[in-house]
């Protein structure tokens, strides 16, 4: 019987190798057994909150040339993106407090506070280590219409998780709108100048891949928006909010006297949310937070919304969304070309 092919290209692999030696990555020659052999493999292994990206495991053999193949993904080295979704402590009833729940610590780990030049706190949505999004209209708080996007960016100021307002911001490097902002869809994209590092406090929420945009769907908003007192809270709240009927939302909204309310962004491109039975809402400074809705199928959370409309603070009925899944494209897009 001729030799075993694997067994020679594992022998290759060790010449190099004194059996004595090991480097930092690799180990002495292993003993052999009788009626089996040794294979040369590696595997690859992300750090916590990190996952390796597409097919394969990780694990690469040793071939012919010395280089390190997958049986998956060839020559190629893994990736290891982050995990989404995935919160420490999941948002549940908790204790409950006038205008919304008191959001328990790493319950919402993708929320960003974005604070704008004349110190206004608003909401933005980690969606993955370097990207977030939030609405153009919070962007432009505070800047006229005619401003770039280029000249806004270094105005914002951007926390994460527990960091408080007075240890220095996360910077924006870039602000993209999106293409029909403002006339249908009210979102921007905020690239940050580093990228953060993930843990139980800032984890990016899933871009949905399912539609769950149907009357009665369940999500979760926080936000450090205005509570029924009026005044901006240092907590981060959270409501649960039922999508709405889009049809009765859009009559609402279209038998309101526009001159006298400042009137939603509502396009093929939005939802409405209803308020809670207990009449819980989200208010001014909610907007850029996200719809996340929890699927029961892979236990993670999806960003089905982005609040753009959060002028309701109960007197209104609905609150406006933009459907992340109806811009993922863009989203997608444009955080691929960096
Ligand atoms: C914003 O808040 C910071 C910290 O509280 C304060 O130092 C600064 O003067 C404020 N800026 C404006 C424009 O109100
Ligand atoms: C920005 O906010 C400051 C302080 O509230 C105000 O004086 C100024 O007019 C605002 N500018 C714009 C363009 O809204
Ligand atoms: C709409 O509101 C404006 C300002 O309050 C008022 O002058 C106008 O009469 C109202 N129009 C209708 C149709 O109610
Ligand atoms: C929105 O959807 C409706 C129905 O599908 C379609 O007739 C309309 O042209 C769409 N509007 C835009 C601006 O895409």
């Amino acid at each position: 019987m001729g030799e075993d092919p694997v067994l020679l290209i594992a022998g290759l692999a060790w010449t190099m190798l004194d059996t004595t030696t090991a480097t930092e990555w690799s180990c002495t020659k292993p003993a052999e057994i009788e009626h089996g052999y040794v294979e040369h493999l590696i595997q690859y292994r992300c750090n916590p909150h990190y996952r390796l990206r597409g097919a394969g495991d990780g694990m690469y053999r040793c071939d012919e040339d010395h280089t390190w193949v997958s049986s998956e993904a060839g020559r190629e080295v893994p990736v290891c993106e982050p995990v989404c979704g995935k919160p420490k402590n999941p948002p549940r009833q908790m204790q409950r407090i006038i205008g919304g729940l008191l959001a328990q610590k790493d319950s919402f780990p993708w929320q960003g506070r974005l604070v704008t030049r004349h110190n206004l706190t608003v909401g933005a949505t980690l969606i993955s280590d370097q990207w977030l999004l939030t609405t153009g209209r919070n962007v432009y708080l505070n800047h006229t219409a005619d401003a770039k996007p280029e000249e806004i960016a270094p105005t914002l100021q951007l926390f994460l998780g527990s960091q408080k307002q007075n240890q220095p911001a996360l910077d924006i490097e870039r602000v993209v709108l999106h293409p029909a902002y403002p006339e249908a869809v009210d979102l921007a994209l905020l690239k940050l100048k580093q990228k953060v590092p993930l843990g139980d406090e800032a984890m990016p929420i899933c871009l949905p891949q399912k539609d769950y945009v149907r009357p009665g769907q369940v999500g979760y908003v926080s936000g450090w928006g205005r509570g029924a007192t009026f005044a901006f809270p240092d907590m981060l709240k959270y409501v649960m909010l039922p999508v709405a009927e889009e049809e009765q939302c859009r009559q609402y909204y279209e038998a309101r006297n526009a001159s006298y309310w400042v009137q939603p962004t509502l396009s093929n491109d939005t939802f409405c949310v209803g308020m809670s039975e207990l009449r819980e809402d989200t208010c001014y400074g909610d907007a850029g937070g996200a719809f996340a809705v929890q699927d029961p199928d892979d236990d993670t959370w999806y960003a089905t919304g982005i609040l753009s409309y959060d002028k309701t603070c109960t007197a209104s009925k609905y609150g406006v969304y933009v459907d992340v899944r109806r811009v993922l494209a863009w989203v997608k897009e444009t955080v691929a070309a960096g």
